[in-house]
């Protein structure tokens, strides 16, 4: 059967509203659904618009539970619009160090199963770090990671998601600011974070291979994606708050195109969600004004 007459006619996407008051550009979505088509959507864009130019379009890729509405978007994109990934190029943000690449936790296998079994990019133009090289050729292997970037032109468009921590790939509080993709130290809050994958937190893998800050920041265009509650606060602390190293992904501000994307959850404590009057102007309703006196 034809898998395009069996495909459902997508509903329009909700726009999102702006954030105002953020150092950061910030849109909030009503839902997860909205906000993991909308960046399908631009990373389709990208993707054709270099393909219509005989260009590869060069992605970076995270791993974990945020993203997983975007790479099935895309994926659907693929399997009924025909979006076509041969000229695609990724680079997978991070991996646990010491596990081999088909072990169930793995970076390497999650993207097999959410993207890349699902698309056509050609295995040649996967690139993730590999957890399993031996200590003393890590150097050399993240070496090679970031010349595979360079030598493909630079990263296009670079997805993130977010520790509660503020941590962006595995680049955990008071990281350096230049660094390039190497081997780190798993923060705490994030291996409790991870407990249940691994079936407890003394499973979890205390390294990472990751892209450094200086590898983000180099990246053309950075989308950070943000879902639930959960996320809030840091949200807030990234779009409102100063330049820390206690917050990696506030460095984020200083990037020339980077975004911040979350759900109506994750950015329900952003000022203009909370207490939009403090934000600037706003349309008074009397819901609003019984908010604002509540709050005074
Ligand atoms: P999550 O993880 O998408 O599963 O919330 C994000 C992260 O820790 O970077």
């Amino acid at each position: 059967m034809n898998s395009l007459s069996t495909s459902a006619v997508s509903p329009p996407i909700n726009k999102p509203s702006r954030a105002v008051g953020t150092n950061l550009p910030t849109l909030v979505f009503d839902s997860s659904e909205d906000l993991a088509r909308h960046v399908a959507q631009l990373v389709a864009g990208i993707i054709r618009e270099r393909a219509a130019h005989g260009q590869q379009a060069v992605l970076g890729l995270p791993t974990g539970s945020t993203p997983v509405g975007v790479y099935r978007e895309l994926a659907r994109m693929h399997r009924e619009e025909g979006l076509n990934f041969s000229n695609v190029v990724a680079f997978v943000l991070n991996e646990f160090y010491g596990l081999a690449r088909d072990q169930l936790q793995s970076h390497h296998r999650w993207m097999k199963e959410h993207l890349l079994d699902l698309v056509n990019i050609p295995a040649s133009q996967v690139h993730v770090p590999d957890g399993s090289v031996p200590l003393a050729r890590v150097e050399e292997h993240c070496r090679e990671f970031e010349a595979a970037i360079e030598q493909a032109g630079g990263i296009d468009v670079l997805l993130l998601g977010i520790g509660t921590n503020g941590h962006i790939g595995s680049n955990e509080p008071f990281p350096g600011t230049t660094g390039r993709t190497r081997l780190c130290t798993l923060d705490p809050v994030t291996r409790r974070a991870l407990a249940s994958d691994f079936y407890g937190e003394w499973n979890v893998p205390t390294q990472a291979i990751t892209m450094g800050l200086g590898t983000i920041f180099d990246a053309r265009k950075v989308l950070l994606l943000a879902l639930g509650e959960r996320k809030a606060g840091i949200i807030r602390e990234v779009a409102e708050g100063p330049v820390s190293p206690r917050v990696p992904a506030s460095y984020l501000q200083e990037h020339a195109d980077a975004t911040v994307l979350v759900d109506a959850a994750a950015g329900s404590q952003l000022t203009s969600s909370q207490t939009p009057w403090a934000a600037g102007k706003v349309e008074w309703s009397d819901a609003l004004i019984k908010r604002a006196l509540l709050w005074l």
